[in-house]
């Protein structure tokens, strides 16, 4: 692993979207053999949006670049890069990051998709600040959406409770002020040897979609819930040894911490291995539940909007997520 440092970088704008259909955990009571009092008690989710219908991850990545667009007063014509997080495109290919695009008239860009599922904001985020502090680019906007709702098995329990819908975007802008915003530190590691504990088998080009990965319901995400969960805690408090090594940052410097929001559970156990104050670990998952890529982005712009995290700020980010994939992001917002 490589990490990077120091990048003059801001985010100058964020915005988040999550669509307006509430699923509540009495509503999967209806529909598996689960209780509200087990999901909260091994989870924190109370509830979780779902997209509507006609709402494909575009839509929704789209509506959340918008707002960031519209929080940094830049007209979508000056984006120079469009970089979307998602481990649930619209389709294999075209890119959704081309979709969306077109839909916000960023006419004069380019976008790519990037896979990293649940880390897949952090990694978008070292690539956006990378492009700028290279100087291909001023304006990029970095988005993470998911429809994970759509690869959901809804027959089975110990998955089909954890999973939302949603996106969060931010405009990274090169930072001119001294004191100003940066990317202070990152790092991103992965690796597939355990990628069978969290994964959608079918419909790549390993397994091809047939009316046997169908019946079989190979399309939909495989989770070994709990062995995710011990390489999680173990990996992230991992992460911010190697940070409070690299950077000899005190944590007692660190306004926020904001986790991906995978399980209120991991977020205390690494936050306890790590010595980090609870209380400074920001947690929507009550409200939105795990959203992959768009948990990150979203928690980012609650916060802001609730008074959490101000200019000048120093915030952790951390992700662990399917390839397996992990990252640790330190920024002064
Ligand atoms: O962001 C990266 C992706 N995130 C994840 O992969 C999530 C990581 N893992 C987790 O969040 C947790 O492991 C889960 C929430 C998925 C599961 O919690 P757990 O405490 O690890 O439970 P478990 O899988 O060890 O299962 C404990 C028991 C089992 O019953 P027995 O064998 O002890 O009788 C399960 O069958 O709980 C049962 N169970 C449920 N009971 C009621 C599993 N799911 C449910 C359910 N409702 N929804």
């Amino acid at each position: 692993m490589k990490s990077l440092c120091n990048l003059p970088v801001r985010i100058a704008g964020l915005g988040a979207y999550v669509p307006d259909k509430v699923l509540d955990n009495s509503m999967l009571e209806q529909m598996v053999d689960t209780t509200d009092e087990w999901i909260v008690r091994r989870t924190g989710i109370k509830e979780r949006r779902i997209a509507a219908p006609r709402q494909a991850t575009s839509d929704l990545a789209a509506a959340a670049g918008r707002k960031a667009l519209k929080a940094a007063g830049l007209a979508a014509r000056d984006v120079d890069a469009v970089i979307l997080c998602t481990c649930t495109p619209d389709h294999v290919f075209p890119a959704t990051a081309c979709i969306v695009q077109t839909a916000i008239g960023a006419v004069n860009a380019f976008g790519y998709d990037l896979q990293a599922a649940c880390s897949g904001f952090l990694f978008g985020l070292m690539q956006g600040a990378a492009l700028i502090d290279s100087g291909m680019a001023e304006n990029v906007l970095v988005i993470g959406a998911e429809t994970l709702s759509r690869f959901t098995d809804w027959e089975d329990r110990s998955s089909c409770i954890l999973f939302g819908d949603g996106a969060g975007a931010a405009l990274l802008q090169k930072e001119s002020a001294p004191g100003g915003g940066e990317v202070v530190f990152c790092e991103m590691g992965g690796d597939a040897a355990r990628a069978d504990i969290l994964e959608v088998p079918a419909g790549g080009s390993r397994l091809v979609a047939s009316e046997e990965t169908v019946r079989q319901r190979r399309h939909y995400m495989q989770l070994q819930g709990r062995e995710v969960f011990k390489l999680a805690v173990g990996k992230l408090g991992e992460l911010v040894d190697t940070l409070e090594e690299k950077t000899g940052v005190d944590m007692k410097d660190i306004s926020l911490i904001i986790p991906h929001q995978s399980n209120e559970r991991i977020i205390r156990s690494v936050c306890d291995r790590a010595g980090l104050p609870q209380e400074r670990a920001y947690m929507n998952i009550e409200r939105m539940g795990n959203t992959s890529a768009a948990s990150i982005p979203i928690a980012m712009e609650q916060a802001v909007g609730e008074g959490k995290l101000k200019r000048g700020d120093i915030a952790l980010l951390l992700a662990f997520g399917g390839g397996l994939t992990w990252g640790a992001t330190l920024l002064r917002y």
